[in-house]
């Protein structure tokens, strides 16, 4: 009885997200794997960080699974314990939380022979991702459940892309674990400081991803890589990059990439590049892990 939920990365337009502006994202091959079985204690364990927590638990992980069981379309439900293997970095801008919240909802789902859409396994994660986000734009979840090459609107409206070449990625992991709850409550104080400022830097990035759609539509690597460059401004200015993301990107454009930026939530976690073959990606791969970072390829779309 096994739920799968992806990872992801955001190409273009994170937290402007949040305000209401589309995002391109895609969903990655790795994720989490979650399995439930009927137990005399019903409970979530997760593997990598040796958590076990009671349904009820008064903890993140023991509340947010106590809200998809108890908003479970048969609830109540019978005692299960769901057990996870997560295979993404926590905290890192991957969508970790979220993904293990499809796998959980999708591994309950199997249990009590509950069939879903993805669209509706989506929009139940939605409350799992409210425990760690507080104000989540729906993106991590609604790419966690469809994976693909997307462009997401706040509200649950997500557009598969057509998708004329395969994007080759290298994502490098700072390491440094960030809050999305603490970095997206970071940019609603610059909002609230200058609000037409802000907005148009709204209007900015929102020109960014339309463009972006359209040079993934029409297998523009080099303007895509352009436009990710252009991204990454924006949101340094928004004081979400750090030290570590920024040596990473320079020496992922260094190395060949056609752009780099961070993706998710900064303040830490992990930048994407964007390359055009094997062969750069292995010398940027091979450039991130030379400054001590983690670093592995990947291909979408
Ligand atoms: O860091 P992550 O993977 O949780 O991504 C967060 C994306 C934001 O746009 C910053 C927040 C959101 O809810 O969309």
């Amino acid at each position: 009885m096994s739920g799968f939920g992806r990872g992801k990365v955001i190409l273009l337009g994170e937290h402007a997200v949040v305000y209401g502006v589309p995002a391109l994202a895609a969903g990655l091959d790795r994720g989490v794997i979650a399995e439930a079985r009927p137990a005399a204690v019903a409970a979530l364990a997760c593997a990598p960080w040796g958590t076990d927590d009671p349904l009820g638990a008064d903890t993140e992980l023991g509340r947010a699974f106590t809200a998809v069981v108890e908003a479970h379309p048969r609830a109540p439900l019978p005692s299960l314990r769901v057990e996870a293997d997560v295979a993404l970095p926590a905290g890192a801008g991957l969508g970790c939380s979220a993904a293990l919240g499809v796998a959980v909802v999708r591994a309950l789902d199997e249990a009590v022979g509950h069939e879903a859409t993805d669209a509706e396994v989506a929009e139940r994660s939605l409350a799992w991702e409210r425990v760690f986000h507080g104000n989540p734009s729906g993106l991590d979840n609604t790419m966690a459940a469809h994976g693909g090459v997307a462009c997401y609107v706040r509200g649950g409206r997500l557009e598969r892309l057509d998708v004329r070449r395969r994007l080759r990625l290298v994502v490098g992991d700072s390491g440094e674990p960030s809050s999305t709850r603490a970095m997206v409550e970071s940019v609603a104080r610059q909002r609230a400081r200058d609000e037409a400022r802000f907005d148009k830097t709204l209007a900015a990035i929102a020109a960014l991803v339309q463009n972006g759609r359209l040079a993934i539509e029409a297998g523009d690597t080099h303007a895509l890589g352009q436009l990710m460059d252009l991204n990454q401004h924006l949101l340094s200015a928004w004081m979400l990059s750090t030290t570590a993301l920024e040596d990473m990107i320079g020496a992922a454009r260094a190395a060949g990439a056609k752009g780099a930026k961070l993706t998710g939530a900064g303040g830490g976690g992990c930048m994407i590049a964007l390359v055009e073959s094997a062969e750069v990606g292995a010398r940027v791969a091979g450039a991130i892990a030379a400054l001590g970072f983690a670093a592995f390829e990947t291909e979408v779309g």
